[in-house]
């Protein structure tokens, strides 16, 4: 076993990042009963005229009502609501809504969802400001922005979230996910002015949430505080959010499945997913999600499901690969009271061992023949991970035959 000092000089060795940029504009509140204060807070975000967009799961558990007398006791209006969004969002999904905006003639926007309505949220946000398709606006930094492109980016409409599951982080992040179902791939939208004005998190939001998205969302916030410490774009930032969410993940994932009315649990899940998600603010995340994405675009499996699938393989691909990669994944053993000794495969192995127990625990799937992935969609699967952005963040650059060993591996 690694002595402390041993632990703090291989931290070192990270090195001092020759340059990264971190900045998480969201106003986050947080505690009890903030539902029915949410047109008071969101008028000092320059709201008037709200459209809610949800799904129609959400809309049939009584909480899109709250959410409403919550606005209008605010003196906002409720332009309208939009409640189709589906499991994956798609571009039709997204024109949809911010045709909705426009017919209902609403001033901003109030996401009441998971991911995909967060997220169809904030690519709308883009088409009711700009029009055309959400592809047209496809990448990051793609936004308009003044003085011929070097200025401050042009505004959207104001934009708040209230998610409903924890997990996605998607409430303070500046990216949105959105499927092309006709190529089946996840596209990503991302820019500063996609970053939502304000994030409410409050226990009541996911109270009806079942307990396996609660197990499936909870194991996408633990991939994303993973994934985000050993990026090659991880940065002292987003390090000192990544492991306070992996601390309240440790004390709060499994409690919070299994007892759905402890609101403590849920609530701190809420953090824990928030905080997890910061280090994609420089860019930080991993090849659990570019092997994830495709398994979402080709075959639907949730995203939380395929992350806590492909996040085990991958920590051991990670963590064999060299003692500066590995020494990242002995801070999290140690967090995680494991053990934090041997080489990069074996610390690997043990934090992998110790995901998979979670996941077990959590009665979720463990191997992606057990969600409908062929072995013969494997050749497929690779095109998307080697195509998708996450790959270039990764510690270590996958070779194809490197990913279909990967999807060999979690099949
Ligand atoms: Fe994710």
């Amino acid at each position: 076993m690694a002595t402390e000092e041993e632990l703090i000089d291989a931290r070192q060795m990270s090195g001092f990042k020759p340059f990264y940029q971190f900045q998480s504009p969201t106003r986050v509140i947080v505690g009890r009963d903030l539902i029915s204060g949410l047109g008071f807070e969101f008028a000092k975000e320059g709201a008037t005229r709200v459209l809610i967009i949800t799904d129609e799961v959400i809309h049939g558990t009584g909480l899109i009502d709250k959410a409403r007398a919550g606005v209008e006791d605010g003196g906002l209006e409720v332009a309208g609501v939009y409640d189709q969004v589906p499991q994956d969002s798609d571009s039709p999904v997204v024109k949809a809504a911010a045709a909705a905006a426009h017919e209902h003639g609403a001033d901003s926007i109030l996401a009441v969802g998971g991911g995909s309505v967060m997220d169809t949220a904030k690519a709308s946000n883009v088409i009711f400001r700009y029009g055309g398709e959400p592809r047209d606006w496809e990448g990051y930094y793609g936004l308009p922005r003044a003085n011929d492109g070097l200025g401050r980016p042009e505004e959207l409409a104001p934009l708040a979230c209230v998610p409903t599951t924890c997990g996605t982080g998607s409430e303070v992040s500046f990216a949105a996910v959105i499927k092309d179902r006709a190529e089946h791939i996840k596209f990503q939208i991302g820019d500063l002015p996609l970053y939502p004005r304000l994030a409410v998190l409050d226990p009541e939001s996911t109270r009806t949430l079942p307990p396996q998205i609660a197990a499936a969302t909870g194991m996408d916030a633990m991939t994303h505080a993973i994934e985000g410490i050993v990026s090659s774009e991880w940065s002292p930032h987003g390090d000192a959010f990544a492991l306070q969410a992996l601390r309240i993940l440790r004390d709060n994932l499994q409690r919070a499945v299994e007892h759905p009315d402890d609101d403590d649990a849920r609530g701190n899940m809420l953090i824990a997913a928030n905080l997890a998600i910061q280090p994609t603010h420089t860019g930080a995340i991993g090849i659990a999600h570019s092997l994830s994405h495709p398994c979402g675009a080709h075959y639907n499996v949730p995203h939380g499901v395929a992350n806590a699938i492909n996040l085990p393989w991958v920590i051991e691909y990670n963590a064999a690969a060299g003692e500066d990669i590995a020494a990242k994944y002995r801070d999290i053993n140690e967090l995680l009271g494991l053990e934090v000794g041997g080489d990069g495969a074996a610390v690997g192995h043990t934090l992998a061992e110790y995901v998979r127990s979670t996941v077990r625990s959590l009665g979720l799937p463990t191997r992606l023949s057990e969600v409908g992935v062929p072995e013969a969609g494997i050749p497929q699967l690779v095109e998307g991970a080697i195509g998708d952005g996450c790959t270039l963040v990764n510690p270590v650059e996958p070779t194809e035959e490197d990913f279909a060993e990967l999807y060999r591996k979690a099949l």
